[in-house]
């Protein structure tokens, strides 16, 4: 048995090294942890959601941590396609793994125009697409809990870039099999199961919400059942790379989001309160395949008894 079982993953046609990477709005640019960690040890890194024109998100109080978890209300705080061009493009160019950039936009149009302008910068691997944000044209619903705003947005993008499409679904609907369907018949070439799920808490002695905005999203390992079970569902009914995502902290959680049927992990939350978590779980992981005398990650996805 190789003590060296094989960690590669494919997304699409995208090949990460090892199948972790780290989550949108989690990890800045990638530069703000490169002092931390190695960051090239990762399988790839997925940036902060980048709009139009630059945002300076929600007031605070943006953050509260809740049991096992948090909820946040950032607004999509970030430097625009041309602060990010400016500042962070540089230090990306010359990461030596996979980089995808995860867009969103205030339009379907939006969409299309930020992955063209995405993909003549060279540097993304692939595209991961926000579809959680508000739709402005519709009154500020989030494009990704409406099926047919989910086809116009993912189905423009295809049209506009022959980057890999990963678009990542919300898990706030009822039926995420049908938004899944949604997203592959509109061009996806692969999902990110899950983003935050919408919560709200409140200060008892003030009588106010925690969060300025009210209601935020609530992440962390409070929120892993659900990502399972929602990874494990599309994974079962469509033959779609999936980069499973919520409440991985540590290899055994990684692990059993890869055994419901993702083909890669992203650590978000977890970055929070330990910045070497995602290292660990490449670790982790290996020493698990190991254990069990399993010569390939890609296995694990096909290995859940039930
Ligand atoms: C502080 C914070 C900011 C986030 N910002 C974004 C974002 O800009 N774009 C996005 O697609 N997801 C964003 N997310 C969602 C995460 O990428 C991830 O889908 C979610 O938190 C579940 O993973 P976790 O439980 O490991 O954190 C954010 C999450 C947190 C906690």
């Amino acid at each position: 048995m190789a003590q060296t079982p094989n960690l590669k993953v494919t997304i699409g046609t995208l090949t990460l090294p090892n199948p972790v990477l780290v989550c949108s709005g989690t990890y800045g640019f990638g530069e703000e942890f490169a002092d931390i960690i190695d960051i090239t040890k990762l399988g790839g890194i997925i940036t902060k959601s980048i709009t139009l024109r630059p945002k300076k998100g929600n007031p605070p109080q943006r953050i509260v941590e809740t049991p096992s978890g948090m909820l946040n209300a950032i607004g999509l705080q970030n430097p625009g396609i041309d602060g990010f061009i400016k500042d962070k493009l540089p230090f990306l160019k010359k990461l030596k793994i996979p980089v995808i950039v995860n867009i969103a936009g205030d339009t379907p149009d939006e969409y299309a125009e930020l992955a063209r302008r995405v993909e003549s910068l060279g540097v993304a691997a692939a595209l991961e697409l926000n579809i959680s944000c508000p739709n402005v044209k519709k009154g500020g619903i989030a494009f990704g809990i409406d099926p047919h705003v989910t086809f116009e947005v993912v189905s423009g993008v295809r049209k506009a870039t022959r980057l890999p499409v990963v678009t990542k679904l919300s898990p706030n609907v009822t039926d995420i099999v049908f938004l899944a369907k949604v997203a592959i018949d509109a061009g996806s070439d692969a999902l990110s199961l899950i983003n935050t799920l919408l919560g709200m808490s409140i200060d008892i002695q003030k009588m106010r919400p925690h969060i300025a905005n009210i209601t935020g999203g609530l992440s962390g390992p409070a929120i892993r059942p659900v990502a399972v079970r929602m990874i494990w569902q599309v994974a079962r009914t469509y033959d779609i790379p999936i980069i499973g995502m919520g409440g991985v902290e540590d290899a055994a959680s990684a692990v059993e989001l890869l055994l419901a049927g993702a083909s890669a992990v992203s650590v978000g939350t977890a970055n929070f309160y330990n910045p070497r978590a995602p290292l660990e779980i490449v670790d982790g992981i290996r020493k698990y395949l190991v254990e069990k005398r399993i010569e390939d990650v890609n296995e694990l996805r096909k290995s859940l008894k039930v």
